[in-house]
This record gives structure tokens, sequence and C-alpha cells, in this order.
């Protein structure tokens, strides 16, 4: 449900030092995808006026976005001047009055949560986790079960290291509240940086209203490290089988099938342990086999494996495709291809065979080429048809053989190129010298 008079604030300019990589923390993948996407989809689904903050890696930052999500908003952090999660939300002209900030790492979170907080009547709502380990967490000073300030971990003391309940980095403000305290911010802590987790004590004393909520760790869980990106993706991807199961899809060993967030089934549709399915692909009731790998194709009424490879752009319908079979960029239509098979850059009609160790050579070593294949044509094994050429219906082609580019075959044909075999008797004795004495 899409509410007015609500902005959100994603804070994504920070570097993500704990990730020890190249790369900006929220555009590190899960499941497929940015862990900053995942948010926006969320946030997406409750205002449409979303802005994210950036600073490092900025232009990355946002040409990933905004060639996703043209709509969203960005702002440039004054990182000099003012670092630190406070800094991040100066200078950001509010355009409605309630103002929900999200860090950008949190790439679990739900659009029912974030609803949670819009019911709350107060000043201020801040979402909390009672956490097992709080190491690396704002602690959530209390007081009677009233919120007092928000204490980071490297200026806690002792004492308050032992509090489990963290600060989720989630928080409703009324808009005035962040005008007259995000400029009252200092940087008289350890890290020297301007932390907005300090106005909750600000606001607390200016005698604001602040309420707590408490949310699950799977949904508001940060990542800092590649071991938390890790966790959060067994999560995601836990959630996304779940529901695909409750749609119909049968997953043995679920917890060794990987499927990014894209993916889509239709009808019913089995999958077997160790498959990994990517990208856009759609799979319309077919049955994916062990090992399988598929990576952005449309599978329709066929099976897949075991341990079939079918990369990018393919298209696969009423077919049979088996072990160690590699597809890329081909559309097969009632085709069967049982195995150790590559077709590249190819397109094949029904009831077409494929023999074992069939190569479709798509590459001269300059430029990719394409193959066609007709109706009714049954290929050889070991037969490597050299592209660009074309086959056309009811065609036979023996094993073995090699197709030339540019071939013309005329409807109705054998095929076949063969060396002469021969028979040299008795040159096995020879060479090992066993039988008849020498
Ligand atoms: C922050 C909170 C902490 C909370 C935790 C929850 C502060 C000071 N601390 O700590 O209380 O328990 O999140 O996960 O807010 N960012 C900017 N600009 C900056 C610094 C950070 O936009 O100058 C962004 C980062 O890109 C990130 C988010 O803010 O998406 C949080 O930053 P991070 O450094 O991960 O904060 P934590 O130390 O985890
Ligand atoms: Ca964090």
């Amino acid at each position: 449900m899409i509410r007015e008079n609500l902005s959100i604030v994603i804070l994504a300019a920070g570097k993500g030092k704990r990730m020890r990589s190249q790369k900006a923390k929220v555009l590190h993948e899960i499941i497929g995808e940015p862990m900053l996407f995942h948010i926006i989809r969320s946030a997406q689904k409750i205002t449409n006026d979303i802005t994210v903050v950036v600073f490092h890696q900025a232009e990355k930052v946002i040409s990933t976005i905004s060639s996703v999500f043209p709509d969203i908003k960005f702002h440039f952090q004054n990182d000099d001047e003012f670092p630190g999660t406070g800094g991040a939300l100066r200078d950001i002209q509010f355009q409605n009055d309630n103002i929900l900030v999200l860090n950008g790492d949190m790439p679990l979170v739900t659009s029912e949560e974030l609803q949670r907080f819009l019911f709350i009547d107060s000043d201020i709502i801040m979402g909390t986790i009672r956490l097992q380990n709080p190491t690396g967490y704002g602690r959530v000073v209390t007081h009677h079960d009233e919120v007092m300030k928000i204490v980071e971990e490297r200026d806690a003391t002792a004492e308050e290291k032992e509090i489990y309940l963290v600060n989720s980095g989630v928080y409703l403000f009324k808009k005035e509240i962040l005008e007259k305290y995000l400029t009252k911010l200092t940087n008289n802590n350890s890290q020297k940086e301007y932390y907005l987790t300090d106005i909750i004590g600000l606001a607390r004393n200016g005698g604001y209203k602040i309420k707590s909520i408490e949310i699950p760790e799977t949904i508001f869980k940060g990542v800092n490290s590649k071991f938390d990106l890790a966790e959060a993706e067994k999560i995601l991807l836990n959630r996304i089988k779940k529901e695909a199961m409750q749609n119909g899809v049968t997953m043995h060993l679920p917890e060794t099938i990987f499927i990014d967030s894209q993916v889509e089934f239709i009808g019913e549709c089995e999958i077997e342990p160790n498959v990994v399915i990517k990208g856009k692909t759609k799979i319309t009731s077919s049955i994916i086999k062990a090992g399988t790998v598929i990576e952005d194709s449309i599978i329709e009424n066929s099976t897949i494996g075991v341990m079939a490879h079918i990369r990018p752009n393919s298209i696969i319908k009423n077919s049979k495709i088996g072990n160690f079979v590699e597809v890329k960029k081909s559309n097969l239509e009632g085709v069967k291809a049982g195995h150790l098979s590559y077709l590249g850059d190819c397109e094949i009609h029904e009831n077409t065979n494929i023999g074992a160790g069939v190569i479709t050579a798509n590459y001269d070593g300059k430029k990719k080429h394409k193959t066609v294949i007709g109706k009714n044509v049954f290929v050889g094994s070991d037969s490597q048809l050299i592209a660009p050429v074309n086959i056309p219906d009811n065609i036979m082609i023996a094993a073995g053989t090699t197709v030339p580019s540019e071939t013309k075959i005329e409807e109705g044909s054998l095929v076949l190129s063969r060396t002469n075999l021969r028979k040299i008797s008795k040159f096995f004795y020879k060479f090992f010298g066993t039988k008849d004495g020498n």
C-alpha cells in the first residue's frame, strides 16, 4: 500500500570497510541482485518518494540503481565535512512530513515489517533487534522500557556492551525532528563521525516521544562482512524457495538448490538437488535434474539434466536435454539431445534428435555464426556442424560427420563424411610382441 506523506531515505554512502572488497558494500549481490535492490523493492511498495544517499563509488551506485529503478532520487553526502550516518542526512530537502530512514545494508527488510512503523503514533519510532551476540551493533539503552539513547559499540562502556537489545538501523522520524537536530549532531566519538543514532538521545532530552518496536533478526539483519552476506543470502533463498514450494514447485533437498530472486516458476515443476537457476529464468511445467545450471533462459514442458548447462538467452520447449549438454543462446522446440553436446547460437525444430557428442562449431575465431536445423533431423553421434549452416527438414547425418559451413543440403538427404576404414591384421600382436611366440 502506497503511503502519502512518507519519504524513504536509504543510506548507501558508506565504504563498507569490513567487506574487504573493491566493490561498494551495497552493490554486493544477494541471490543475483545488489543488496540495495532488495531494499528498494520493499521501499517501493510503500512510497514513491525514495532518496538514496551516496558518496563512496557514487557513480557506480547511481548508474547501477538508475538502470533498473529510474525514479529513485540521489543525494550526495558531504563526507569530507560530515562523515557518518548523521552526516548522510544533512541538507536533504524532505518532501513529506514522515521520514523513514533505512540503512542500505539491510537486504532482508520486507514491506510488511516497514508498514508496522507507520501504524504507531510517536515522534520517533525505531526498530530494535534482540541478539544473542550483539557485537558490532549500536546498543539501545532503556530505562523502564523507554528508549534513552543509542550507544555505538566502540563508544560503549563494558556495562553497555552487555545490552542485547540493538539498533536495527530503521527509524521513522517526524520531519521537524530531523530539521531540528541533524545540525546539532557532533562528531565527538571514537570514529569522529556524525552519528544519526545520537538524535535519539537528543530528541529524548528535548521531550519528544520515542517508541521502539522489536523486529525479528531474519528481517533486519545488517550485512557488514562477507559472512553476513552469505547468511543473509541463505535467509532470502529460504524465503523464495518456500514461496515457490507453496506455489507447487517440488524441491528435493532444497538446501542444496540455488535460485536467483528474479526466477519464475509456472505450473508444476520439479527440481532435483544441486541445481542452480540464475537471472530472469522462467520455467514452466518442467523437470530440472540434479546438478543442472540454468541462466537467463525460458524452459517449457521439458526435462533438463542431469548436469546440463543452459546458458543465457536459450528458449527450450517440449524438449529433453540430457547429461552434460551445454546450450547457449539457442531456440530448441521438440528436440532430444541426450548426451555430451554443445549447442550454441542455433535453432532446432521439432522431432529432431541430436546424437551424443554433437557440436555446433559456432565460432570461427572472429565471429559467432548460427546453425539452423529443421524438423525430423537425425544428427548422428560425434558430428560437427560448422556454422553458419542450414540443415533442412528430414535429414539424416551419419555418425562422425563434419558438415562444413554453408553446405547446401537437399531436403530428405543422407549426409555423411567418412575416411576409409583400414584393417591391419595382427598389428596388435606385432606391437606388443605377444601371441604366436614373438
Ligand atoms: C549502524 C548504526 C548502529 C546500528 C547498525 C545496524 C550508526 C552510527 N550506527 O552501524 O547503531 O546498530 O547500523 O546495522 O548509525 N552510511 C552512509 N554514510 C556514512 C556512513 C554510513 O550513508 O557516512 C551508510 C552505509 O552505506 C550503510 C549504513 O549507512 O548502508 C550503515 O552504515 P554502517 O557503517 O554499516 O553502520 P554500522 O556500523 O553498522
Ligand atoms: Ca551496518
